[in-house]
């Protein structure tokens, strides 16, 4: 039987029949990774985010792929992952509509910059809830879902979209996320605590930790660090993230090929993070 599995390597890789929901779906790396899981085989994909409309146009897009296995589909759920009030609703709108859950996106985040002097108790309390709290609250809710077809043999995945600001120092100065870089610090070791807890539940959690990847969220950071052209020259492979960087790391983590990886922190962001302990010295 093992033997025959190490020999079924065109099934690796795939999400045939999976029910997967994606927080932040509607856009920018959520939706790029939401692609990916239908396109991988996933027979339902719920879209979450606050905006109904933008939920709508995401599935309008995803259901359009031509690639689709016959019956696939994405489904707009829209609801606000920062309050406990918004999960529930979120767990009830998908229970209505299936009786289990194998993959759980918690990608839905949000950023505040601003300098430390003024950096708001508002913002940062904004950004904890919805990075930290509410990822919390997502997955604790919707883990008797996602435990119905669990075993240690087929797992169910949790992917937290962490951030290379969890794991260096963050922006600083006059648009400084201190509130963000600790937030996503603070969510990849959630993760790690809840892979060590829902492992045994046949539940695994890891997390990515991209680097700059244009989107509305970090459009406007990217412009004043001077572009994306300039922040692409400074990356150690030369380019920002794209949207297949993220989809190739999610599928990995959700198919079989990620099956025993647990606990783990993917960086996607080209060894930028590293490059900061550089001394810049020419010889
Ligand atoms: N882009 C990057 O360079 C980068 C780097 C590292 C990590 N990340 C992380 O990647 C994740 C996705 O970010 P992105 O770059 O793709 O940004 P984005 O394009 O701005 O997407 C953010 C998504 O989250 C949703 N959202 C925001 N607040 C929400 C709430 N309270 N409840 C539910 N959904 C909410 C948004 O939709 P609505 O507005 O409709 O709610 C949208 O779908 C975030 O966790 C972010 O921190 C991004």
């Amino acid at each position: 039987m093992v033997e025959a599995q190490l020999h079924d390597f065109p099934s690796l890789f795939s999400l045939e029949g999976k029910v997967a929901v994606v927080t932040g779906g509607s856009r920018g790396l959520g939706l790029s990774a939401a692609s990916a899981l239908l396109q991988a085989g996933a027979s339902k994909v719920f879209i979450s985010s606050r905006k109904a409309a933008a939920c709508d146009a995401a599935c309008k897009a995803l259901n359009a792929l031509p690639n689709l296995r016959p019956g696939a589909q994405a489904i707009s759920v829209p609801a606000d992952g920062a309050t406990l009030e918004g999960v529930k609703h979120l767990l009830a709108q998908v229970s209505a509509q299936t009786d289990h859950v194998d993959i759980l996106l918690a990608n839905a985040g949000a950023t505040w910059g601003e300098k430390f002097d003024t950096h708001p108790d508002s913002a940062f309390a904004k950004v904890m809830d919805l990075n930290v709290r509410g990822v919390f609250n997502l997955i604790r809710e919707f883990a008797p879902l996602l435990q119905k077809r669990a075993s240690v043999e087929d797992p169910s995945r949790v992917v937290i979209t962490s951030s290379v600001a969890g794991l260096g120092v963050g922006t600083l100065g006059k648009q400084g996320t201190y509130g963000y870089s600790a937030s996503k610090a603070a969510v990849l070791h959630l993760g790690r605590n809840l892979a060590v807890e829902l492992g045994p539940r046949g539940i695994t959690v890891n997390s990515i930790c991209p680097g700059f990847f244009p989107s509305k969220m970090s459009n406007g950071l990217l412009d004043m660090a001077g572009g994306a052209e300039k922040l692409a020259k400074a990356n150690p492979m030369r380019r920002l993230g794209r949207g297949e960087d993220i989809a190739g790391a999610v599928v990995f983590l959700t198919s079989r090929a990620g099956a025993h990886v647990n606990g783990a922190a993917i960086e996607i962001d080209g060894g930028a993070l590293w490059q900061k302990g550089e001394l810049h010295l020419k010889l």
